[in-house]
């Protein structure tokens, strides 16, 4: 199959100005339903439909407990669902997702390997003689900030730079995808700022898909090409689905004294509020 013929097998999704734009991810009527106790099912995610493109930066927000980690496991090749089909770059999934990194809120560290080993195992295990892995892990701690810091143990390190860390050890492997939830959940908000900043200095470096998941509406619309909204469970679905149209390379730390960001947050939270309500009452039903 030529080039051209393969583009064209991605579908007919987005032929902006005539350019064919590849989709890495395609979920069509996606259901996601999980056994519970007594033998009941609890349906999280239903009748989802959802396109990813082959550089876009794709950000899924929704109140907790909506099923965004669900929908990011279902790419992952992690969860199956239990209807509808999942296409990777324009291929069905079967088993795990192979083109894809997973970066998640807690670092998947190893506490007795050093920064540099940690960095390296993510081409060891793909076969990688251990001494090239080990420049290309120089040269990922380098880009992710740390290049002095290669001897240290996880332990020696703060909340921010383990998460440079835990970046530089899924990007080294060159994932097509990339898979992030909540990864800087944990953080402070100044060093969430710091970390957004260096994850679309990387990005734009080399365009690769990125569906990142947040309840933070603030760096949904700092840091994305599109934002999708989920509703509150059970049977959640995509409500809402927005451009970020805001010019790029930006300025996360500045960008919401933009009026284009208010204006957005203001659209993006009118569709979102009744969502979190509708979640938060719920768990206080639960919790009574
Ligand atoms: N393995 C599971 N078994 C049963 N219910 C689950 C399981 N995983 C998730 N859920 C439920 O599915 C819903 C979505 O979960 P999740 O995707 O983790 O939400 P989010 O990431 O949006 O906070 C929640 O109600 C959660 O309790
Ligand atoms: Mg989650």
């Amino acid at each position: 199959m030529t080039g051209s013929e393969e583009l064209k097998n991605f579908g007919s999704q987005a032929e902006t100005a005539g350019t064919a734009v590849r989709r890495a991810v395609r979920l069509d009527k996606v259901s996601i339903s999980f056994g519970i106790a007594g033998g009941k099912r609890f349906d999280a995610v239903a009748d989802t439909d959802l396109d990813v493109a082959d550089d876009e930066f794709l950000a899924i927000v929704g109140p907790t407990g909506c099923g965004k980690s669900t929908l990011l496991n279902v790419a992952a090749g992690l969860l199956e669902p239990a209807s509808g089909t999942v296409e990777i770059f324009g291929r069905p999934l079967k088993g795990l997702n192979r083109e894809a990194g997973y970066l998640f809120q807690q670092d998947s560290l190893m506490p007795w390997k050093t920064v540099l080993e940690n960095v390296a195992i993510g081409l060891e295990v793909s076969g990688v003689r251990a001494d090239e892995a080990r420049v290309s892990a120089q040269q990922w701690l380098d880009r992710v900030g740390l290049g002095g810091f290669g001897d240290r143990y996880p332990r020696m390190l703060s909340g921010g730079q383990r998460k440079r860390v835990g970046l530089a050890q899924v990007l080294i492997r060159n994932p097509k995808l990339l898979l992030m939830d909540e990864p800087f959940g944990p953080l402070d908000a100044q060093t969430r700022l710091i970390m957004g900043d260096l994850l679309l200095k990387l990005w734009s470096e080399d365009k690769k898909a990125v569906m990142f998941v947040t309840h933070d509406l603030d760096e949904a619309i700092a840091l994305a090409d599109r934002i999708v909204i989920m509703s509150a469970g059970p049977r959640s679905e995509i409500i809402g689905d927005f451009r970020v149209s805001i010019p790029r390379p930006r300025d996360i730390a500045e960008i919401r004294h933009d009026p284009a960001f208010t204006e957005l947050h203001r659209s993006i939270w009118h569709a979102l509020r009744q969502e979190v309500m509708t979640a938060y009452q719920q768990t206080n039903v639960v919790a009574q």
